[in-house]
């Protein structure tokens, strides 16, 4: 059994990504892990604001959610982050969640393996490309973990579409079961 957190990153209502996310939910806990599902949606998370005070204090001096889902991050097995693709790369949001992740760096951090699922419109495979490599960037400072797969599925656009594209949710609750 794993401890599996999902985060969610995208702000809208009947938003595709969450719909993919809620489906690996679906399969990480089919498969007997202890999952957590996250929407970025109701949090208070701030931008970073670089002033590395963490890496002396071991925590952010920042007062919002970010104290109590770092920890989280820090104590998951496996993280799964669901994205919609904005001008090719991952939302604000997760950037944003991503680097205020900054006091786990060079702490002792359980999470291995990281997967991302992405939503977009442009059907056209390879356009979630620089949203993977922006999560390898982040993934790359931390070196237990590594990069454990990408569910880029384009060709989404209005809200609730993933709902009934049963090929999609298929495989979004095979990445969550496979983990
Ligand atoms: C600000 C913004 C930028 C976007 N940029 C892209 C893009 O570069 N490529 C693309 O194919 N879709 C783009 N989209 C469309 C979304 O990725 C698409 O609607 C996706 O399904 C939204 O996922 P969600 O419902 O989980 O939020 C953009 C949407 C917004 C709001």
């Amino acid at each position: 059994m794993k401890k599996v957190l999902i985060v969610s990153s995208s702000l809208r209502v009947g938003s595709n990504s969450e719909i993919l996310a809620h489906e690996a939910a679906k399969g990480a806990l089919e498969a007997g892990n202890e999952v957590e599902f996250i929407t970025l949606k109701d949090k208070n998370i701030q931008f970073c604001r670089g002033c590395l005070a963490c890496q002396k204090l071991g925590k952010c001096v920042i007062q919002d959610d970010m104290n109590t889902l770092i920890e989280k991050v820090q104590k998951a097995d496996v993280l799964i982050f669901a994205t919609p693709i904005y001008y090719y790369e991952m939302s604000g949001q997760l950037k944003t969640f991503l680097d205020r992740c900054n006091p786990l760096f060079a702490k002792e951090n359980n999470f291995k393996d990281v997967y991302l699922i992405t939503t977009l419109y442009d059907g056209t495979s390879g356009k979630s490309e620089r949203a993977k490599q922006g999560l390898e960037g982040w993934i790359e400072c931390f070196s237990q973990s590594h990069f454990a797969g990408l569910l880029d599925c384009g060709g989404v656009d209005e809200p609730k579409i993933t709902a009934g594209r049963k090929d999609l949710l298929q495989k979004a609750y095979d990445l969550g079961k496979s983990v």
